[in-house]
């Protein structure tokens, strides 16, 4: 069984992470012109870093859904499998899912990068204040402002992609191979408004002879393609066709 899995903001919902476009989604508050492109970094980094330290602190303090667990069962039983995620979130992978079957298209919220040359670390906990040097007495979030890189003295930002930059090149490449080995027997796309032209592109190519599923409680620009639309919760509806998929392909064997 070739299995692609994409998800969005929908599967770490009912852990407590908010969705950008629902009901009480980011966007509703929130302007992701002023906290989600590289010009409103450029203007008010630490408006930007701020609110990028509330999110990593929110993610740590949330725990993986039956939703993340099952897509990892699925991963497990499959002979062929890639998720793409869109989120920045670690929730697939603390299920244990490997790195080398996951695409996080949009990076990862607890990557600190710099914003002019390829240097990069993970700031899991938070940072050791003598990286930060005259900063490392104010705060955390003075920190991660003043956080300068240790290689150009450039600004450090948040290692996710934000709106008007590109996909991460050898992510996007990582996709494209995994197409490239043939079409899927399962696509199946969750939590996602799947905005993005890239997102409907890859599971429509994907899903070339295959069966497209989509689970999301609300219809999105993918609905019309998918020959099955599952419209409950991620955590209700994933632990149920994930075994019913495993169990009709035992019974095939
Ligand atoms: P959105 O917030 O656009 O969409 C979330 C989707 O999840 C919606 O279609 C909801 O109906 C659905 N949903 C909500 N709760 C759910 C649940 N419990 N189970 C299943 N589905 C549920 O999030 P994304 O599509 O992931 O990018 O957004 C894509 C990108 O836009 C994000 O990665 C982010 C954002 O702006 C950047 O910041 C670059």
């Amino acid at each position: 069984m070739r299995v692609l899995v994409v998800t969005g903001a929908g599967v770490s919902a009912e852990s407590g992470i908010p969705t950008f476009r629902g009901r009480e989604g980011y966007w509703r508050n929130l302007d992701p012109a002023k906290l989600a492109t590289p010009e409103a970094f450029a203007r008010d980094p630490e408006l930007v870093w701020q609110w990028y330290r509330e999110r990593r602190e929110r993610i740590r303090a949330a725990q993986p859904n039956a939703a993340h667990h099952a897509i990892a069962k699925l991963a497990g039983h499959a002979d062929d499998f890639l998720l793409v995620t869109q989120n920045v979130d670690d929730l697939h992978a603390r299920v244990g899912l490997p790195d080398e079957t996951m695409v996080q298209i949009h990076g990862d919220i607890f990557v600190t990068r710099c914003s002019r040359c390829h240097f990069s670390r993970l700031d899991y906990d938070h940072p050791p204040s003598q990286s930060y040097g005259a900063a490392g007495e104010q705060g955390h979030e003075q920190e991660h402002v003043l956080l300068r890189c240790p290689k150009c003295n450039a600004r450090m930002r948040p290692g996710v992609v934000w709106f008007g930059e590109q996909l991460p090149w050898s992510e996007a490449q990582r996709v494209e191979n995994f197409l490239s080995r043939g079409a899927c027997d399962v696509v199946i796309v969750v939590g996602t408004t799947a905005t993005f032209g890239y997102i409907i592109d890859w599971a429509l190519r994907a899903s070339c002879g295959g069966e497209l599923i989509e689970v999301n409680p609300e219809e999105t620009q993918l609905s019309r393609f998918a020959m099955r639309l599952v419209r409950d919760p991620a955590a209700i509806a994933l632990p149920r066709l994930v075994d019913e998929l495993i169990d009709s392909r035992s019974s095939k064997l």
